[in-house]
């Protein structure tokens, strides 16, 4: 028997593959089965067949699986935004150290990598500081559906973030359906609502709304309108923001931020270290989860009160802040313009005054060949006289300063390590140009194939916004 298309098949699931799909064979053919939960016997449709594997949607669990769990959420069944809810939280972190293991060996060609087990999220529901809510037809606003991902589902609560972010969808929706203007449809690159992205800082309780249209005229007032009703009718809204973007991409970032009301950026603080969050910036949406993470990521980095440790793809600078008490120097890399400035105003405090971040936009190469020169104008005096020492050399400081650099990528480097600082690790990368395309760069290894031979991140991110987002429709390299 061969498999076609709309075909339905009695399946047994196994495992889940990276993306969250189950893993079942028919006919000697991999099925990745949207919807089938491991350990599971699930009565599924094709919807592909393709050469080596097929895919299918679950049409009904015949046996469930051991871990299932009730879901917690009422659009579980429809809803696209998180599909492990119906396993239970043991097993969710089970699959994702598989899915660790299975990318560094499959992806990664490294093999015995030690990979300990997942460390659980602190909240296992309403974790999230960010949520994305799409617009679509005529006129829906909400999350993507499962199983018709081009369909928006019209939410009317969301678990993985707390109850206000539903009650503002709702009102948006009625709002935005109320002004009679359309959803931008990428199609035909007209139309006015593209997405709704809301944001909660857990250190202050402020919340801000980011709404992004299309380029039409009609958007910018439509938008000034909503950001003041929404202000009103919800007092904990702190601040309101109106993004443009004109590429037709799916993806919830703004080109031009247009207008503003009320606070415009978070501010958040995530284990010892203030962050600064920009509408459009990265951060870890799990909030209490990213500081477990920093503090792994600085004990695993230790301290060298001499040396230098890069922070590749630093976001808002959350890893380098974390772990610039104990380096002399820290470099961040980053694409976003945003989260660069982000992460300059995050380090600018007294305890971070050896710092030197060249201003977003700033041309590298500026000044000493091979090193991006920070702006010198108002210098502290004590930053002078060790200039004039001839201290500044490597822009690392004196054991235990502490410092932080973000560059941008295509920047030629900080140019060779000193002699006898602790550089050995990174020497390869420091000597040449920031990688734009991954950390597998620096290994001096291959970038792994690709669809179109290209690497996850090349050319995307220098081009505008996070270069990540738009990796992540293929990779899914971020949460
Ligand atoms: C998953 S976030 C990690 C942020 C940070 N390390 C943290 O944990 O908070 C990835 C970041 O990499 C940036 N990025 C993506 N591609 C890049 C590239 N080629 N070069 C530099 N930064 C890049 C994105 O803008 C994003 O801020």
């Amino acid at each position: 028997m061969t498999l076609h298309e709309g075909m339905e098949l009695e399946l047994a699931v196994t495992r889940l593959a990276v993306g969250g799909r189950g893993v079942a064979r028919s006919e000697g053919l991999v099925v990745f089965v949207e919807g089938g939960l491991p350990d599971s016997l699930v009565r599924a449709r094709v919807s592909k067949v393709r050469k080596g594997f097929a895919e299918a949607q679950v049409v009904e669990t015949l046996t469930p699986s051991p871990q299932a769990v009730p879901p917690a959420c009422r659009h579980a069944d429809v809803c696209g935004g998180c599909p492990w809810q119906t396993l239970d939280a043991a097993a969710q972190l089970f699959w994702k150290r598989e899915h660790v293991l299975e990318t560094l060996t499959r992806l990664g060609g490294l093999a015995d990598v030690p990979v300990r087990p997942t460390v659980p999220s602190p909240n296992v529901l309403g974790y999230r500081n960010k949520m994305e809510f799409a617009f679509a037809g005529n006129l829906h606003l909400g999350l993507h559906e499962r199983f018709r991902p081009g369909r928006v589902l019209d939410i009317t609560e969301c678990r993985l973030m707390a109850p206000w972010a539903a009650e503002v969808v709702a009102f948006v929706r009625d709002f935005c359906r109320a002004t009679g203007l359309p959803a931008y449809d990428a199609r035909t690159g007209r139309g006015v609502w593209r997405h709704l992205v809301l944001r909660e800082s857990a250190a202050t309780g402020k919340r801000l709304a980011h709404l992004i249209t299309g380029p039409a005229r009609t958007a910018g007032g439509a938008a000034h309108g909503l950001g003041e009703a929404l202000l009103t009718r919800f007092p904990d809204l702190t601040g309101f923001v109106h993004s443009v973007r004109r590429a037709p991409s799916a993806v919830a970032l703004g080109e031009r931020q247009v207008s503003g009301l009320g606070e415009t950026r978070l501010e958040e603080r995530i284990g010892d270290v203030r962050l600064f969050v920009s509408p459009d910036a990265f951060l870890q949406t799990n909030t209490a989860a990213a500081g477990l993470l920093y503090r792994l990521v600085a004990e695993a980095a230790g301290q060298a009160a001499d040396g230098t440790a890069w922070d590749l793809y630093c976001g808002g600078g959350g890893i380098s802040l974390t772990l610039a008490p104990h380096f002399a120097l820290v470099h961040g890399v980053e694409a976003d313009a945003r989260a660069i400035d982000d992460a300059r105003d995050a380090a600018a405090p007294k305890r971070h005054r050896q710092l030197r971040v060249p201003r977003p936009g700033r041309r590298p190469g500026h000044g000493r060949p091979g090193l991006d020169r920070p702006d010198r104008r108002g210098a502290r005096p004590a930053a002078r006289r060790r200039r004039a020492r001839g201290a500044d050399r490597h822009p690392g400081r004196r054991p235990g300063q502490g410092g932080l650099r973000v560059l941008r990528p295509g920047h030629p480097g900080p140019g060779p390590a000193p002699a006898g600082r602790r550089l050995r690790g990174h020497v390869r990368h420091a000597r040449g140009p920031v990688p734009p395309d991954g950390p597998h760069r620096m290994r001096g290894r291959p970038a792994p194939p690709l669809k179109k031979g290209r690497p996850p991140h090349a050319g995307r991110a220098s081009r505008k916004g996070s270069g990540c987002e738009e990796a992540r429709k293929r990779w899914r390299c971020c949460p």
